[in-house]
């Protein structure tokens, strides 16, 4: 997957795509990313990417000029018979973010992603440009930055090869649609809190039923919303409706 960003913060982005799971990805040529400065795009000699809001306001708005050139820029050099990068401006006002649209990210070849900053980016970027707008949740940030890198952390993990095991993808927390369950490595006793027996009993289909119970226990308690989603069976389902007596000492006494 190639991965183009803009911004007007390049330095943002140096640590992050040299760290752990990135770096390898890069490495073996699964992921390729670059980093555009907004303002290298710019004609004038302040190479200033910004300008007051029309009709006026607080805060500076983002010129549409560099941004649509720098886009216009990368599509020069791309091949035509390759499918089209979505190009995606990183927005409060955008999408909201999830594990469904990080999957259907991982699928593209090419992903170019536009960082906002200050009040806001020019409507004609919205408008004629950006193919998608993402949001990652519904609070303020100063700039798309973070939310670019947490778009692409969650899209390349699910590219396949990325991970090591593609078996940890699967009980991820909402890759099911639920929580993940608890985790637990040694030592067996910490602190006298006790590893539960289960775990330590070697029956695995015993195991794979009391992690999926728990998965389900916790999504109840923590995001019971997600459960309208799920689908499960008719005892998962009792699990839900009746969770103090069919359940005593799980995560729903906590
Ligand atoms: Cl994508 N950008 C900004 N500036 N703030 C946000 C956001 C994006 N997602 C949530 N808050």
């Amino acid at each position: 997957m190639r991965i183009d960003i803009l911004t007007l913060f390049p330095q943002l982005f140096e640590q992050p795509f040299k760290t752990g799971i990135f770096q390898r990805a890069i490495d073996n040529g699964l992921v390729e990313v670059n980093i555009y400065n907004i303002r290298d795009y710019t004609h004038d000699k302040h190479n200033v990417a910004d300008d007051y809001p029309y009709g006026g306001g607080a805060g500076m708005v983002l010129k549409p000029e560099p941004i649509f050139e720098a886009v216009e820029d990368i599509q020069k050099g791309l091949d035509v018979k390759e499918e089209k990068p979505a190009i995606i401006l990183l927005t409060p006002q955008g999408r909201p973010f999830s594990q469904a649209i990080a999957r259907e990210l991982s699928d593209k070849k090419h992903l170019i992603l536009i960082c906002g900053h200050y009040e806001g980016v020019d409507e004609r970027v919205h408008e004629h440009l950006a193919t998608d707008e993402i949001s990652i949740g519904d609070y303020v940030l100063s700039g798309g930055e973070p939310a670019a890198m947490v778009v692409v952390d969650a899209a390349t993990r699910l590219i396949p090869g990325v991970l090591g095991s593609e078996e940890s993808i699967k009980d991820d927390s909402h890759s099911n649609g639920l929580l993940e369950y608890p985790q637990y490595t040694r030592p067996a006793v910490f602190r006298e809190w006790q590893v539960p027996d289960i775990l330590l009993s070697g029956n695995h289909a015993r195991i794979a039923k009391w992690r999926r119970s728990q998965s389900i226990l916790r999504t109840l308690k923590r995001r019971p919303e997600l459960l309208d989603k799920v689908d499960l069976n008719a005892e998962e389902r009792q699990l839900t409706e009746q969770p103090t007596t069919a359940t005593p000492e799980t995560e729903l006494e906590k």
